[in-house]
């Protein structure tokens, strides 16, 4: 398809480059933009690596065409590292022993950034429901979803435990 000029934000810093709108955001962000920590695992919107944040809301962005970002806020994990806000999240996968190769692991940190962000106070079931798009070949998801409850429950400064069901 004809090239045509796409602006949006990303990462909070205004964009605008010229890109084959029809063209996945995922192919954009990682070959035009050299934003690599959103991965590409199956193309086909199945395994959630690919999960940036799309005017707040989880996507898969190897399902969204370039174009229609336009005018958009487009959040990746860089930004979210960059900012600190990944933080939390970070340092519990670690701990809970959630991360391997690591693959998942940018999809799954924004997944559980934008349910902590609309629901601090998350359950058990809420916290698996919203990693649910987000495939995993190597770890337990117990210990991701022990993680994102752990970053949870530091968000909120208290000593609450997650509540079950
Ligand atoms: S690469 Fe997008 S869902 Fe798998
Ligand atoms: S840690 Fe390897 S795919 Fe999740």
């Amino acid at each position: 398809m004809k090239k045509q000029i796409i602006r949006f934000r990303l990462n909070d810093e205004p964009v605008e480059l010229l890109a084959d709108p029809a063209q996945s955001l995922l192919h954009l962000l990682r070959e035009e933009l050299e934003l690599t920590g959103t991965k590409e695992g199956c193309g086909r919107g199945e395994c959630g690596a690919c999960t940036v944040l799309l005017d707040g809301r989880p996507v898969n962005s190897c399902l969204v065409p370039a174009g229609k970002v336009e005018g958009k806020q487009v959040i990746t994990i860089e930004g979210l590292t960059r900012s600190g806000e990944a933080r939390p999240l970070q340092e519990a996968f670690v701990a809970a022993g959630a991360v391997q190769c690591g693959f998942c692991t940018p999809g799954m940190i924004i997944s559980a950034y934008a349910l902590l962000k609309a629901n601090p106070n998350p359950t058990a079931a809420e916290i698996r429901s919203a990693i649910s798009g987000n495939l995993c070949r190597c770890t337990g998801y117990k210990q991701i979803e022990q993680a994102v409850a752990m970053a949870a429950q530091q968000g909120r400064g208290s000593s609450t435990t997650t509540k079950e069901n």
